[in-house]
């Protein structure tokens, strides 16, 4: 599992047709239609398992980030795994606790969060609540004030290290970036918390970027953010036993390498020995992103200019990542086909950056085929639209031999379920 796609554990090909553990895509195709995403329950569950083992002796907790797959059932199976989960909106904290994750295992994130999201932490009872400017910590204070409560508050920092990621859009730790206290400001912003009697500063934070291997920015920021506990306990911080890593484990969606879990380990164990807090990291897709692949169904072949097209029934309202970070997705025929093409792998929507490969070596696929998109279990149904009035796709959850409806597909009705049939005008 470790190896991801690769893994014929997982996504094994039997008779010739591809399968998620014991169950046949085409089955689930003949019985929910295309597009779907479908899940692996041992993936996700063995994913857990290799950052526990990972951090095995070393006082941690994972929080999954479920920004990247909010499906309950996904959340509902990770947390059984022994994950908590971190959220950054109303709407992640609303769905978790709707799985049934209770707010102790829950910290909650973001960089621009409201008022009345930060009402709903705390009436929740979050485990902490991770504050990403001086101002938003000021409000938070105010809102326990209010509510005769005290918050757990995390400092978000910006570590500002030097960060290598698969994409510009998802480098976050670097100077000049919105997210996080910038770092010559967290002195001040602890001595702020720490005067707040409505807070209790448990937690210092990071997260750097995204889809990393080496783990040379992690360790870079994780050694500023020791400093910054240290400091915190000079100045009087007495409950922060909390240092956060956040996120960014890389995955292989290709043949890149996988984020270095023995670095991490290092990394977290040195933290530990330096401070004695307790080790968090918020993955997202690491946990989930090889474990869902999108099942699409092709429409059409045609042939424009030099290049061969073949049209599926999947696109950017899928999977979007393809055109918003020309990232790469692993293409494969569930069932037989002899012979290969180069082409686009190319969806419906009218847009000339609907795709989702484009020149690439592909089986030579016909209307009709199956094809699985791999490595969609982050950041696909997450970042779905409906854009061109398409209904959000299907998600399906298999767990050995048996498979399970976790989300049901949009209907044309739910299109219009919330626009008003008429309107109902009124004057200020
Ligand atoms: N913690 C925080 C504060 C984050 O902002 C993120 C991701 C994570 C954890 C989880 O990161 P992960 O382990 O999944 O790398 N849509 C992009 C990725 C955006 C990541 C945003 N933040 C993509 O499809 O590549």
């Amino acid at each position: 599992v470790g190896q991801g796609v690769l893994s014929a554990e997982v996504f094994p090909r039997v008779d010739g047709q591809l399968h998620v553990e014991g169950v046949p895509l085409a089955a689930i195709a003949r019985e929910v239609g295309t597009p779907a995403y479908v899940y692996s329950a041992a993936h996700l569950r063995a994913r857990a398992a290799a950052l526990q083992a990972a951090l095995h002796g070393v006082p941690h907790g994972i929080h999954y980030s479920m920004k990247a797959n909010g499906c309950r059932a996904v959340l509902r199976t990770l947390h059984a795994a022994g994950c908590g989960i971190d959220v950054v909106s109303g709407g992640e904290l609303y769905k978790a606790l709707a799985a049934g994750v209770p707010a102790s295992d829950i910290v909650f994130g973001g960089v621009g969060k409201t008022r009345s999201e930060i009402a709903e932490a705390l009436r929740a009872g979050v485990r902490v609540l991770n504050g990403e400017s001086r101002a938003e910590i000021a409000l938070a204070a105010a809102i326990a004030a209010e509510q005769g409560l005290v918050l757990d508050i995390g400092l978000r920092v910006n570590p500002e290290v030097e960060v290598t990621a698969a994409h510009a859009y998802i480098e976050t730790g670097e100077e000049g970036h919105k997210f996080g206290i910038p770092q010559g400001e967290v002195p001040a912003a602890v001595a702020e918390a720490l005067a707040l009697p409505a807070l209790r500063l448990r937690a210092i934070v990071m997260h750097v970027g995204s889809q990393m291997s080496t783990l040379t920015a992690v360790r870079a920021g994780a050694e500023r953010l020791v400093a910054m506990v240290l400091a915190a306990r000079e100045a009087g911080a007495r409950d922060l036993d909390l240092l956060d890593l956040g996120g960014g484990l890389a995955v292989r969606y290709d043949d890149e390498p996988e984020a270095d879990l023995a670095a991490l380990r290092d990394i977290a164990q040195r933290a530990h020995a330096a401070t004695g807090c307790t080790i968090l990291i918020e993955p997202g897709r690491y946990l989930v992103a090889n474990a869902g692949l999108l099942l699409t169904r092709v429409l059409y072949r045609k042939t424009s200019g030099d290049s061969e097209i073949v049209i599926v029934d999947a696109g950017m309202t899928e999977l979007v990542r393809p055109a918003l970070y020309e990232a790469y997705h692993r293409i494969e025929a569930v069932g037989p086909v002899a012979g290969t093409i180069t082409g686009d792998l190319v969806g419906p929507v009218c847009e000339s950056g609907d795709f989702l490969a484009l020149a690439r070596a592909l089986p030579d696929l016909r209307p009709g085929d199956l094809v699985a998109v791999h490595s969609v279990g982050a950041y696909g149904s997450a970042m779905a639209s409906t854009y061109n009035a398409r209904p959000r796709a299907a998600e399906v959850l298999v767990d050995g031999e048996r498979w399970a409806l976790a989300t049901a597909r949009e209907s044309y009705a739910d299109l219009v379920r919330l626009d008003r049939e008429t309107l109902d005008w009124r004057t200020a």
